[in-house]
């Protein structure tokens, strides 16, 4: 029986669609399942002979072949998005998204990228998502079970969760966003998503009964970064991540991301708080330390990145037992726990 859980401990972009697509392969995972808000996500991995995949609707697991991918019902899909990823990743005969899901029209897009709350105040993707949460709240919101595009592969995920969970084998639940982007934990309220990020949203998502659960991984980027509004600590200025080689973009929006330029721990202790984890995958390791980039042996870690792993374990107090050093897939050192 098991059920390992994926959640980004901060505002998202930790690369929590690596550790999936890892996790994955490594395990050899029956399912891999999204939660999360919907296709405000972005998730973003370079294969070992240099395709780089993103992906906003379906989680990267299917990168191990013997791996079936799902929606969860709680997360807004986008049938065109969804088509695409099908088609690009050649999915049709491995993949289910629950009957339930609420669907995003172009009409959402619009209304989000009209309003100028949304992308002003708040720094939306402008994807629509909000709004087509809206509309299912309101109970006014079109299924996948009912359209046309989504229908042919809807079916129940919450019992394929609940089923392969009990097995002998593994599923894999992607959450996406952060934590800190929560929208009934954020303290930047509006600057936040429309949904909660927390290991247990992720689980209400996907219908996980929580007796089945057996890992938390909890994803910490190492030089934490926001896109959008609302505060970010330790702060650096745009200038400073280029002169640092440690720029970075959106995976929807092509924004550049706001970077820090360190951990803050008082918010990692709450995120830990939220999300009880029961590993932690330390990401980015090289905008921390480039000495260590696309190391892949622990012989390679060094004094400085021993004492980061050692302070986030100490806050967390979970192992860490995934190191990221890199974009390509293979770019991870795994630790004991
Ligand atoms: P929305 O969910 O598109 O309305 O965006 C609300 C806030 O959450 C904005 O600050 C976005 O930049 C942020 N956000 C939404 N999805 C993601 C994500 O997948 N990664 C990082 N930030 C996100
Ligand atoms: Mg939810």
């Amino acid at each position: 029986m098991s059920a390992t859980i994926i959640v980004d401990a901060l505002w998202g972009d930790s690369g929590k669609g690596k550790v999936c697509a890892q996790q994955s392969i490594r395990h050899d995972a029956e399912l891999a399942v999204r939660a999360g808000v919907g296709t405000n996500a972005g998730a973003s991995v370079t294969t070992d002979d240099g395709r780089l995949i993103k992906a906003r609707q379906l989680p990267t697991g299917w990168l191990n072949p013997g791996t079936r991918v799902a929606v969860g019902s709680g997360v807004l899909v986008d049938p065109e998005v969804f088509a695409g990823e099908l088609d690009r990743f050649d999915l049709a005969d491995r993949v289910l998204v629950d009957r339930r899901c609420a669907v995003i029209t172009p009409e959402h897009i619009a209304a989000e990228r009209a309003d100028a709350h949304l992308m002003a105040t708040v720094g939306s993707t402008g994807t629509g998502n909000g709004p087509a949460r809206a509309d299912f709240v309101l109970r006014r919101a079109g299924q996948a079970g009912d359209h046309p595009e989504l229908a042919p592969y809807a079916g129940d995920v919450a019992v394929e969760v609940n089923r392969v969970a009990a097995s002998d084998r593994l599923v894999i639940i992607e959450g996406s966003q952060g934590t800190l982007l929560s929208l009934a934990f954020s303290a930047d309220y509006p600057c936040a998503t429309s949904d909660n990020c927390t290991s247990a949203a992720a689980m209400d998502d996907v219908g996980l009964n929580w007796r089945l659960a057996t890992d938390v991984i909890m994803v910490v980027k190492a030089m934490p970064s926001r896109v959008g509004e609302g505060p970010l600590p330790y702060e650096i200025s745009a200038a400073e991540a280029q002169r640092r080689g440690i720029a970075e973009h959106g995976v929807v929006t092509g924004r550049p991301r706001r970077k820090a330029d360190r951990l803050d721990l008082e918010l990692l202790a709450y995120a830990t708080m939220l999300n009880g984890p029961t590993k932690i995958a330390l990401t980015f390791i090289d905008h921390f330390d480039p000495s260590m980039r696309g190391a892949r042996d622990a012989a390679a870690i060094t004094p400085e990145v021993r004492q980061l792993i050692g302070r986030v374990e100490a806050v967390t107090g979970a192992p860490v037992t995934l190191l990221d050093t890199g974009h390509r897939l293979g770019d991870v050192i795994e630790l004991a726990a």
